[in-house]
């Protein structure tokens, strides 16, 4: 199946914001990222430069630094790199980073991430990772020519085109193709097994097709949004590697409908934030199909327990469905390594449509700058 490219032309097309034009660009936008970089079986590790081979073969731990959004891919890649590829990972925000004494283990590779490549702390990050004994740098951003391109080592575009809309959408899930891209040649290179890394470059193959078919769900998702248009608080929950696809969800609500919105690892709840749950806080639970599922759903009980409401994407087949106080939206199965990239969709559309019945400028958002290039 193809797809028509995303334009990135400045213009919202017949869509109402350019927001809800990125959302549903995503799938031709991830094939863009796929583009020329997929084997037969595996991952073309050229496709992040002539010498990456070398250096990533060389690789025993990867720093990762971003912001925002970004900062939220980078927690997904951890999951992935250490499982898929069997790299420690560290990531962390990069106005923390930059200011901390850091301890930089030999063999060590500095990843940023960065949807325009000019965020000021991102980019002084990477000039104080210069003085720190890394084996080398890798960009990957959306913006060619950029500075945080040209100040790498290594850069991996991508191709996700213009993002006009303040909060981060295409630049996201393209960032995470990016970082599967990234975890294939790295597992390529230290000894993956070759069957697993044909099944995740099959899955990839898949993906555009899938978050099609996932963006179809818009409608269901738009009536779910009445349901927080007069909310002051929700909160977001997830497991695994979907705790950064909960705080990526929180994110986006926060930022652009202006509702308190935090996300928590779902076996946090017990730890504090049950006693928030009541009827006024709805709780939102991305649900895929994986082996902390049975953990989830008892987290789940205990939020129906005291009344709270509970909105879940969950995968058909894991056995939730609607009921009093539980809403549930089934998602169609994923390969459960791209089940992040997946469920982060109907987060976006969630947010988007509450922001509209809200009334907020959803493309520009209050108090908010595209890029922050300023400290
Ligand atoms: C995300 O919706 C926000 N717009 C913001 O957090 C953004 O991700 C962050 O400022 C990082 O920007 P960058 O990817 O261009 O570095």
């Amino acid at each position: 199946q193809t797809f028509e490219h995303g334009d990135g032309s400045a213009s919202k097309g017949d869509y109402r914001h350019f927001m809800l034009k990125e959302i549903h660009e995503q799938p031709a936008v991830i094939a863009e990222t796929l583009e020329g970089r997929l084997g037969d079986r595996s991952v073309l590790v050229e496709s992040f430069g002539p010498d990456a081979e070398a250096l990533f073969s060389r690789v025993a731990q990867i720093h990762l630094v971003a912001c925002g959004t970004s900062y939220h891919a980078g927690l997904v890649a951890r999951y992935w790199l250490e499982r898929y590829a069997g790299i420690p990972v560290q990531v962390e925000v990069a106005s923390e980073y930059r200011y901390r004494r850091v301890v930089v283990p030999e063999n060590t590779l500095f990843v940023t991430l960065s949807q325009s490549g000019e965020t000021a702390d991102t980019l002084a990050a990477l000039r104080f990772s210069k003085d720190g004994g890394y084996l080398g740098s890798l960009a990957i951003c959306n913006v060619p020519g950029s500075s945080l391109a040209r100040e790498s080592d290594l850069t991996l575009m991508t191709r996700a085109g213009p993002e006009i809309g303040v909060a981060s959408t295409k630049a996201f899930t393209t960032q995470l193709t990016a970082l599967m891209l990234l975890t294939l040649a790295m597992g390529r290179v230290h000894g993956q097994d070759e069957a697993e890394q044909a099944s995740l470059v099959d899955a990839l193959r898949k993906l555009p097709a899938q978050v099609e078919r996932v963006l179809a769900l818009d409608a269901q998702i738009e009536e779910l949004s009445t349901a927080f248009a007069e909310k002051h608080h929700a909160l977001f929950l997830g497991r695994g590697a979907h705790f950064p696809v909960a705080l990526e969800g929180a994110l986006k609500l926060k930022e652009i409908s202006y509702i308190h919105a935090e996300a928590y690892p779902a076996g946090e709840l017990k730890h504090g934030p049950l006693a928030l749950v009541d009827s006024d806080m709805p709780v939102v639970s991305v649900a895929p199909n994986d082996e902390l599922l049975d953990k989830l759903k008892s987290n789940l009980q205990e939020v129906r327990a005291r009344g709270g409401e509970l909105f879940v994407f969950a995968d058909e087949g894991v056995g939730l469905s609607s009921d009093d106080g539980i809403r549930v939206l089934h998602l169609p199965p994923i390969e459960e390594a791209l089940a992040p990239i997946l469920y982060t969709l109907p987060l976006q559309l969630l947010s988007y449509h509450v922001a509209v019945l809200k009334g907020t400028d959803v493309d520009q958002p209050r108090n908010l700058a595209k890029s922050v290039t300023v400290e």
